[in-house]
């Protein structure tokens, strides 16, 4: 069995965060999403894993990846371009994977209980297809699936305008060398895509078994900001956080608390966890970090209450306000403007930014 990651796409839904860098490399509780999704094909036991490259972000995801040796995996990178659908984007991976089944995983999902009871079930039968499930509250922005009476799979269609039902497929599926095949014979959905979901049907309809679970712990397509905050708060509620930094006498911590040992929460900041502070960061005096926050690498925080909030890193936050529920991109810096007149908001915002003031 092999893996094939795909860390393509444009990323709009996360823009501005996205202009400069891919969205797999969004940090939740200070690690890059793909890592996550290379951690869960390891642990289920697949060592050789393809990641598909997109347009954008291409050095910054070798960067972090590598020869795959520093995860005891070994990947191959594949150049799939323009984000021309799922099914084109497994397409890509055709000579990789050859007479292999292999996992698909979408590089921007992330999920709790990982795939090797998915992988275990799809080896245990004879199946074209092995997908996950899980129900959404929102169907129409998903791929889903109709079942019959007996739960058994009947259809699959990607983000219909009247969904059957609330399944969601997940972005996690297993595939034997069939689906190929089905890929050549798609055409281009409704949104320009060769869709993955449009294959899987297509399998059905060619009378291959396709092995179903839903998923009952919690998954994240990390697809917008607000999905980070939720996966950052699901990650940091249940990881185990080391405290290896330095905390002064005269700061005041308590929770569960990740600090690197490069970095220090000085006298008279107060952090709240759960909280997880990446290397060489400094909260400072007067610094409030509340729960469900991850500051990043490299930064100063000053007089700011932060809390629920993800901080990407090489920010200077010294400003005597309140941060909730926020999502800010690497080397953003918020400042006060307590002494400048006219009194007022000083704000240099991103393309498709969102400021609730
Ligand atoms: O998150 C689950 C959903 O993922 C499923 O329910 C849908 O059936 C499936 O189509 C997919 O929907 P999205 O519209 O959310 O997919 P998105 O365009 O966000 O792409 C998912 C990942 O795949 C993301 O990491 C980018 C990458 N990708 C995407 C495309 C279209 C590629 O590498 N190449 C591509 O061509």
């Amino acid at each position: 069995m092999k893996g094939v990651l795909l860390s393509g796409g444009t990323g709009s839904r996360l823009r501005p965060i996205t202009h400069t860098g891919p969205k797999q490399l969004v940090p939740v509780a200070n690690k890059p999403v793909l890592e996550y999704a290379i951690e869960d094909l390891k642990e289920a036991g697949i060592t050789e894993i393809g990641v598909i490259l997109g347009n954008k972000g291409r050095d910054e995801i070798q960067d972090l990846l590598g020869d795959g040796s520093k995860y005891g995996a070994e990947i191959t990178y594949i150049v799939q371009g323009n984000p021309l659908g799922l099914a084109h984007a497994a397409g890509c991976a055709r000579d990789f994977v050859g007479d292999d089944d292999f996992v698909m995983y979408l590089g921007d999902n992330i999920l709790k209980s990982g795939v090797t009871d998915l992988v275990k079930s799809f080896q245990a039968g004879d199946y074209g297809a092995g997908i996950a499930l899980q129900e959404v509250d929102d169907p129409q922005a998903f791929g889903i699936v109709n079942v019959d009476g007996e739960g058994k799979i009947t259809e699959l269609i990607e983000k219909p305008d009247d969904p059957p039902t609330n399944l969601a497929l997940i972005g996690m599926y297993i595939f034997s060398p069939a689906i190929f095949d089905a890929i050549d014979n798609l055409k281009p959905s409704w949104r320009g895509e060769l869709e993955i979901t449009d294959a899987i049907q297509s399998l059905l309809e060619d009378g291959h078994a396709i092995d179903s679970h839903v998923v009952t712990g919690w998954w994240k397509d990390t697809g917008k900001p607000e999905d980070i905050l939720e996966a950052n708060r699901l990650v940091l509620e249940e990881m185990a956080l080391t405290t290896a930094g330095v905390i002064e006498d005269g700061a005041e911590v308590n929770g569960r608390i990740e600090l690197d040992q490069s970095s220090t929460i000085k006298s008279g900041a107060v952090v709240r966890g759960p909280v997880s502070i990446a290397e060489n960061t400094t909260i400072k005096s007067g610094t409030y970090v509340g729960p469900y926050s991850s500051i990043g690498a490299n930064s100063t925080l000053k007089n700011i209450h932060i809390e629920n909030s993800v901080v990407i890193g090489d920010s200077q936050i010294t400003a005597d306000g309140r941060i909730v529920d926020s999502l800010l991109g690497r080397n953003a810096n918020v400042e006060s403007a307590a002494e400048l007149l006219p009194e007022g908001r000083r704000l240099v915002v991103g393309e498709n930014s969102q400021l609730k003031l």
